[in-house]
Parts: structure tokens; sequence; C-alpha cells
């Protein structure tokens, strides 16, 4: 490695210099790779950046990898080199062994063997990556690793350059920065990988249909070779989506029975050459009767009835109320738990939070009513706990708080019960119509003012079987005079 290293302080220079010019954004990151990759005697070089949701990697920069490997697939920031997201720099002596590489398959299709990742840091925050690749396989040294750090350095103020340079240029308060513009997921599918135009109506519906049901989409990130000539590959595979929550890939299919026929054959070598891969052929109803499956929207339907957009998908929810589990599994250890939960909204959210949680725990539900009419409305406990809480940690769980009146009562009512601890873990939190302030120790989410329904959320008794949370269509409540 001794050669590289006499490279290194070269390559500083020229990386300095081009992080200092006043080229694009892009050519200037770009520049930065190649020169990377030239010091490093590496084969390429990428910078990447994780979405909003660190969930996702894209790529937005790089050297000497072919268009081919750059379009490999969605990089999951948690199976592709999961170790950087920590922070740590980590690398791969062989890549086709290791399982920290997601796409060993495309990587040997590269011949690439050994790979070397560090996080780009921004104020202490894991916003991205970048990746050397080798032929050779490659111990990589401490001198190799400083420098890719620096690197990561360099390109980290580059980034915040381009932000700062942008704002000036604005002139206003322009927040979404340069480096969100490259990075952002927007709404929900990543913003690199959504088309301009697709290649059929019919994936533009499809799309369409995702986004409605809160549903991440790429659309062709991936082309899988299917034959190849003396090392070259003469035929390709193209799925229309992936859908990373469900890790599915998705063809759509036209009614034509020829490119149907045709389709069907590449089918079935994608799956004889990749066994692992998900996939799925799909004309229209097969579509929605999959949604229906993994419980978005009634059958056959294209939206539901009276929701104006989903706010919260089904993977979200879990997603989110898992989190919120694991926070409260380690706030509560060694502790008397009990859960308490008011019917019947919060039974989706209890059944999935409890389950999230790795404790020992007992649960309790009461029951109020309100009485209404031209009256004051009262609100009144129809079902009180079954058992005592005093000297107990008790857990207020709750679908949604609004006003918070609701809650305001029952925890005055639950603490003159002499509970050890009252703490209170809310699905939801309209905070715009707060009356009364009432603390709230976890929340899933903040939503706006809305009347939302779904996940047991009503609306005069439906929609509580709703998988997710939607906003009720406004013309739905001004016709029936609703909140
Ligand atoms: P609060 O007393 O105003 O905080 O209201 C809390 C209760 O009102 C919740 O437990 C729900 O039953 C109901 N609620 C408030 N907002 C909504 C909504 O957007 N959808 C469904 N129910 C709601």
């Amino acid at each position: 490695m001794d050669d590289r290293q006499n490279g290194y302080s070269q390559a500083f220079k020229q990386i300095a210099k081009a992080a200092n010019s006043s080229s694009p954004l892009k050519r200037v990151l770009n520049s930065i790779a190649k020169s990377t990759a030239k010091a490093m005697k590496a084969a390429g070089c990428s910078i990447l950046l994780l979405n909003p949701q660190k969930e996702h990697l894209n790529i937005i920069a790089a050297y000497g990898l072919s268009d081919l490997y750059l379009r490999k697939g969605a990089l999951n920031a948690h199976r592709s080199l999961p170790d950087i997201l920590e922070g740590k720099v980590t690398a791969i002596f062989d890549v086709s062994q290791d399982k920290r590489a997601q796409y060993p398959e495309a990587a040997g299709i590269e011949k690439i063997s050994s790979i070397l990742g560090v996080p780009l840091l921004q104020m202490g925050e894991v916003v991205g990556e970048v990746r050397v690749y080798t032929h050779e396989p490659c111990h990589f040294s401490h001198a190799d690793k400083d420098f890719l750090s620096t690197v990561a350095n360099i390109v980290a103020i580059t980034l915040e350059k381009g932000e700062l340079y942008q704002e000036l240029k604005a002139g206003h308060e322009e927040t979404v920065t340069e480096r969100r513009k490259l990075a952002e997921t927007p709404k929900l599918p990543s913003s690199s990988l959504r088309p301009s135009s697709f290649g059929h109506p019919s994936e533009e519906e499809f799309a369409r249909l995702l986004d409605f049901y809160r549903i991440e989409w790429l659309y062709e990130p991936r082309s899988f070779p299917l034959a190849w000539q003396e090392n070259r590959v003469v035929e390709m595979f193209t799925p229309d989506f992936y859908l990373p929550e469900l890790d599915l890939y998705i063809e759509l299919t036209t009614l034509k029975q020829s490119l149907i026929t045709e389709k069907n054959r590449k089918l079935r070598r994608l799956k004889a050459l990749y066994p692992e891969l998900n996939i799925k052929l799909l004309n229209k109803k097969d579509y929605l009767r999959l949604l229906a499956k993994y419980g978005y929207g009634r059958l056959g339907g294209r939206k539901v009835a009276g929701i104006d957009r989903v706010l919260f998908s089904h993977t979200q929810i879990q997603r989110r109320t898992t989190a919120l589990a694991k926070r409260i599994s380690h706030n509560y250890v060694g502790r008397q738990l009990v859960l308490v939960g008011i019917l019947k909204g919060v039974v989706c959210f209890m059944a999935d939070l409890m389950q999230n949680i790795s404790l020992p725990l007992a649960v309790d539900f009461m029951a109020i009513s309100y009485y209404g009419g031209n009256a004051e409305p009262a609100v009144k406990i129809t079902k009180d706990l079954d058992t005592s809480i005093a000297g107990l940690d008790v857990l207020m769980v709750e679908d949604i708080v609004d006003t918070g009146m609701t809650l305001n009562y029952v925890l005055n009512h639950l603490s003159s019960h002499n509970p050890a601890s009252l703490q209170v873990c809310t699905l939801l939190d309209k905070r715009a119509r707060r009356l009364i302030d009432v603390p709230l120790d976890y929340v899933g989410f903040e939503i706006p003012d809305e009347f939302v329904v779904g996940y047991g959320l009503d609306y005069h008794g439906e929609y509580r079987n709703l998988p997710f949370i939607g906003a009720l269509a406004p013309e739905l409540i001004e016709e029936e005079g609703g909140k």
C-alpha cells in the first residue's frame, strides 16, 4: 500500500481544488470520486446519500462503475455494509462470501473483490457514505481508511457549501438543500429513480395507486442479466417496480398474449438464475388483489370510499410502533408495567404495541361515553379498570390525543388510584387542536388538524378495520356535519 500512500497527498490537492471550484456540485463530486479511486488504485468509487428515513442509499456520484452495476438495485442501508450506519469504517475483503454485501452476484459480474466504505458525517450524524471498490482482493490499511475518511469529510464540506451556495443564490427561505434534492425520497419514491415518463400508462397508474397507499416504490431500479456470451451480457430483464417495504419486484403485464408469453419465458429464466428473488407478474386485476392481500384497500376498489388519502401505511405504523415498544421496553426494565387503554379506538395500537414490548406486563381497559344531546357533553366512565393499579407503573395507551380533554379526565381518574408512576403513550398527536396541555411521554406521529380514521379509529362507527390511517374526505364531514 506504500505506493498508494504516496499518491494520497497528491490526490488531496486535486480533491481540495475540485471541492473549492465553482463547477456544478454533481461534477465536483464525480471528480472527487475519480481522484479517490485513482489515488487508491481502486476500480471505482461511489458517493452515496441516505434518504431522510435512513433506509435507502442513493448513489449521487461515481467513478469506474458500469451502468449495470450502478443500476443493480435499491441499496438498503441496513443490508449493505450496515455498520457504516453506526458511523463505523467498514472493509469487506471478499464480497462474494461476506453477508454484509447486499448484491454479491452483481459485484461478481463487475469483478469487484473488496469494498471499503466510510461514513459521511454532517454534525455528527451519518448522512451518507463514500465507498471504493477493488478488483484485486485487498486488506485495506490504516492509511487507506484514514485517506477515505478524510475524503468523506471533504465531501461533507462540499455538500454543505453546495447548500449554502444554493441558499445564497435563491436569496430566500429555500430550505430544500442541494443535498436533500439529491438524496430525498420525496413524499414516497426515491426522486433519483422516479421516472420522468413511464414505459406504459398502466405503470403510471400502478405508481399512482402505490402513492395513494403510501407504499414506497422504485421504478426499474435494477436490471438482471439473463444470458451471456463470452462474459458479455446479451439479455437482461428489468422488472417494472421494486417495493422495498415488501422486498418485492413487480412486472406488470399488458393484455397482449404474445408479450405475456415472452415475459413468462424471461421470468422463468430469472427465477432459475436468481432463486432468492421475490418477483410477481401482475395484470391489473392481480395487482388490486395483491394490494388487498397486503391489507391495502378493499377488494376491487381503486380507493377506499370516503378516504381522501392515506396518512400512514400499515408498514409505517408497524415500524413506528416497534420503535416505541423498544423505548418502552428499555425504560420500564425492572418495573411493574400495566398498560391501560380506552376502548375502542385503541384496540389495534394496543395489540401491536404490547406484542412488541419485551417485558412482563399487565393490560387493562376502560370505556367511557359522552353524554351529549343539547346539554354540555359530559364524559362518564362506563367500564372501570378490572384490577387495582395502586403501586404499579401505569402507561396510559391512547389512539389519538385531540383537545386533550378525554386524556386529562382519565389521567385525573387514574392518579387518584395511587399508581407508582403514570405516563402516556399515544399513537397520534393532533397537537394543533390541543385545549388542555396534557403531558405526552411517547408519541407515534404528530398529525395535522384533520379527521383521521382506520387502525381502530372510527367515524360514526365505520372504518375501524382499515389497516392504515387515512384522512377522511372533507366533503364527507361537511355533508354529515361531523366533527
Ligand atoms: P380529545 O378528548 O379531544 O383529545 O379526543 C380524544 C378522542 O376523540 C379520541 O380518543 C378519539 O376517540 C376521538 N378523536 C379525536 N380526533 C379524532 C380523529 O381524527 N379521528 C377519530 N377519532 C378522533
